[in-house]
């Protein structure tokens, strides 16, 4: 069983998010799947980063999408993206100065902001957006 499994309660509906969303799953269960393989740093660290970098184009879309359409809690929400972003960028930073931090905690870690995010905070904007036009 996959550490973190999707299921139709994290759709938003809409479309491009949702398959954004599935592959942010995607890339924490690989991570996952790498560290319990006991994977070296240098392709934990590629994972990593590429995880990271998709985080932030995630992010950027969701952005646009709130913003083109003057969604009313954009600045809430962009705020805890920024915080998630801050995180994973100093996790980043402590993994290229050596410090071993992709760990189970990180994991729990992970799968805990993603599904509290999409569920608690992305879940908000899908039927206003659906009510642009947005699907
Ligand atoms: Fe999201
Ligand atoms: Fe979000």
């Amino acid at each position: 069983m996959a550490f973190l499994s999707w299921s139709d309660q994290y759709l938003v509906h809409i479309a491009e998010i949702d398959t954004q969303h599935k592959k942010l799953f995607d890339m924490v269960n690989e991570m996952h799947d790498s560290m319990r393989a006991g994977k070296g740093n240098e392709v934990m660290g590629k994972i990593l980063k590429g995880l990271t970098d998709y985080v932030k184009t995630h992010f950027a879309t969701e952005e646009r999408l709130m913003s083109v359409n003057n969604y009313p809690d954009l600045a809430k929400h962009k705020q805890e993206h920024d915080k998630l972003t801050q995180a994973a960028l100093a996790l980043y930073n402590d993994f290229v100065a050596g410090k071993p931090v992709v760990t189970f905690e990180l994991m729990t870690f992970l799968k805990k902001w993603l599904s509290d995010h999409i569920m608690g905070t992305d879940k908000k904007y899908g039927p206003f957006l659906n009510s642009k036009g947005i699907k």
